[in-house]
């Protein structure tokens, strides 16, 4: 009984199964391909996160009007590393800000740059804050640190990248480095503490 009634629901509903499998199966063997092709650009190319950290860092001409207006010079060492054997890395536009609690003191541009596979490049970064007017508990605060003689900043980097592998280039996009808490002395016979950054991309 069950057969005969299959059958006449097949026949009512021509749906070419043939055809249909065909296609699916020309789907997964290229979604299979695609696959094992990427699989196998990344186990040669071995991609790893590029690190970041700063190495140094001072303060000078530190001065605090009366006014709550901030004019101060730092200094950074910046430390890249690109820890890829087949992967290089242009920088087209770097920019480098200081950051107080929720307060820029002062950017830099840093000089466009290629770094290659298994390249260190150690960036010199000064950036000067010109009369900020600071607001809130800020001027309190730092007056504060000061005083202390050890102040915590944030540094924030911002690049818009391309990477290279062999001879393709990747389009651009932007990534963002935050070292924190980037613990900086007022007086230069303290040793600075390496402070290693975070990336996204
Ligand atoms: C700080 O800046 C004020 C205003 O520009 C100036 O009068 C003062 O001499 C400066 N102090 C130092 C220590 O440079
Ligand atoms: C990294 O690249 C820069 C710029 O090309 C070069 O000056 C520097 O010597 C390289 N460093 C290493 C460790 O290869």
């Amino acid at each position: 009984m069950a057969l005969p009634q299959s059958q006449g629901h097949a026949a009512a509903r021509p749906r070419r199964p043939g055809l249909i499998r065909y296609i699916s199966i020309a789907i997964l063997a290229l979604i299979v391909l695609a696959g094992i092709a990427v699989l196998i650009i990344w186990l040669v190319v071995k991609p790893r996160r590029f690190e970041y950290s700063v190495e140094d860092a001072s303060i000078h001409n530190f001065n605090l009007t009366d006014a709550n207006h901030l004019y101060a010079n730092f200094d950074f060492n910046i430390r890249a590393y690109n820890p890829n054997s087949r992967v290089s890395i242009y920088y087209d536009t770097v920019e480098m800000s200081v950051v107080y609690e929720d307060q820029t003191l002062a950017t830099n541009a840093i000089q466009p740059f290629f770094q290659s596979h298994l390249n260190v490049t150690n960036l010199q970064v000064k950036l000067t804050a010109k009369t900020v007017a600071l607001y809130g508990s800020l001027p309190k605060d730092l007056k504060l640190e000061r005083r202390s003689g050890d102040i915590e900043l944030d540094v924030w980097i911002k690049a818009r990248i391309r990477f290279k592998v062999g001879l393709w280039k990747s389009r651009d996009r932007t990534m963002k480095i935050f070292c924190s808490p980037v613990l900086v002395h007022f007086s230069r016979s303290k040793n600075f503490e390496r402070t290693f950054c975070g990336v996204e991309l």
